[in-house]
């Protein structure tokens, strides 16, 4: 296929291009759009066939369901039944306060949603995305619209440009390119289908800050910390190995040390904090930023997965970072990636 492709300047959106863009989207073609987590891979929530196309295309297994991205919170009330675990009241409060935004949210599923949506679970996972294409494209296509990373099933997702036309090029009609994404890991999922809140993917919204606007505990399975110890998923996308770069990746959980590096046998790239860097200058390294600078970090993080990858290196060696606020998002891609763990608290 012919890819048409793009760049949208997010300041200042071509609104011509969106709105034939939009069209076609809504007639069933597959568009990947820049959000501010990381790129889409959207098709229209309720065409079947379109929905089914995004599986093939990323060669996700069928049993891990996908995000309906809606425009505005009025949306929300054609795809979900009720507010799951949180008073109507309260509900809308947490709406008002964190769309549009980086948070995604379980709920029942309607019954005229297709169940191919959900991978035929019962529940659906919502989000109104902030990023101004992402939204314009939305709004323009009339539709709720479903995106999954628009990475191959397993890679790392995109955050730059590249990235997308790596994993999609010739896939797709339409790729829609705007820079860097802001964020760089992909929203927070908080189950309300549940007794009470609980975390089933941890993202740009930290943990700590959805305590504080709910008021209630929000509780975080051992899962969503990325550990592979769980026997029963919670969220279906979790039980598979993820964002994986081609090389094998060892992380480091603790301080990352020359003794550490010199046991190893294999011809390493480190992806760590500059002040880790600068001990360990005999070795190969890229840097997210500075080590408290965890915003640095989750913005960077899957690209430097990807370039780790371009290197000679025969493995990734990754500092890991203290599972505080967005550090758990982090530690959990980091974990999920990694095919070897070493402690050294
Ligand atoms: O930031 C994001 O959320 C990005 C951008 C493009 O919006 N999208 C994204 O989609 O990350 P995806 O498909 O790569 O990840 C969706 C995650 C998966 O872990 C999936 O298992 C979970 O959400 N999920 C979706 N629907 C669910 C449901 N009904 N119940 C439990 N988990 C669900
Ligand atoms: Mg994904």
């Amino acid at each position: 296929m012919n890819t048409l492709k793009y760049r949208i300047d997010p300041g200042n959106p071509d609104l011509n291009i969106l709105e034939i863009v939009a069209r076609d989207l809504k007639k069933g073609e597959l568009v990947v759009f820049p959000t501010e987590t990381v790129y889409g891979l959207g098709a229209s929530a309720f065409n079947e066939a379109a929905v089914k196309k995004i599986y093939e295309v990323k060669g996700r297994p069928h049993d891990n369901p996908l995000i309906v991205h809606i425009s505005s919170i009025n949306q929300l009330e054609d795809i979900t039944v009720g507010t799951g675990c949180l008073s109507p009241e309260k509900f809308r409060k947490i709406l008002e306060k964190l769309w549009p935004g980086p948070v995604t949210f379980i709920l029942e599923r309607k019954a005229h949603v297709p169940p191919q949506v959900s991978a035929g679970l019962p529940t659906v996972a919502v989000r109104f995305p902030a990023h101004p294409v992402t939204r314009k494209l939305i709004e323009l296509a009339g539709v709720p619209v479903v995106a999954p990373s628009a990475n191959l099933s397993g890679r790392p997702s995109p955050t730059e440009e590249e990235h997308v036309l790596e994993d999609m090029d010739g896939k797709v009609k339409y790729i829609l390119l705007s820079g860097s994404t802001p964020l760089g890991l992909e929203s927070t999922v908080l189950d309300l289908t549940s007794s009470s809140p609980r975390i089933l993917r941890p993202g740009p919204i930290s943990v700590e800050k959805l305590r504080e606007i709910l008021g209630t505990d929000v509780e975080i399975p051992e899962s969503a910390r990325g550990r592979k110890s769980e026997k029963v998923p919670l969220s279906p996308g979790m039980k598979y190995r993820h964002y994986a770069p081609t090389k094998p990746l060892l992380l480091v959980e603790g301080e990352l040390t020359e003794e550490i590096m010199k046991r190893l046998p294999q011809k390493s790239i480190i992806i760590c904090s500059k002040e880790t860097a600068s001990n360990l200058r005999e070795y190969p390294t890229l840097i997210w930023g500075s080590k408290n600078d965890l915003f640095a970090a989750a913005q960077k993080l899957f690209s430097l997965f990807r370039d780790a990858e371009k290197t000679d290196a025969e493995i990734i060696v990754a500092e890991g970072v203290e599972e505080k606020g967005l550090g758990l998002a982090v530690m959990n891609r980091l974990r999920r990636a990694a095919s070897r763990v070493i402690y050294n608290r």
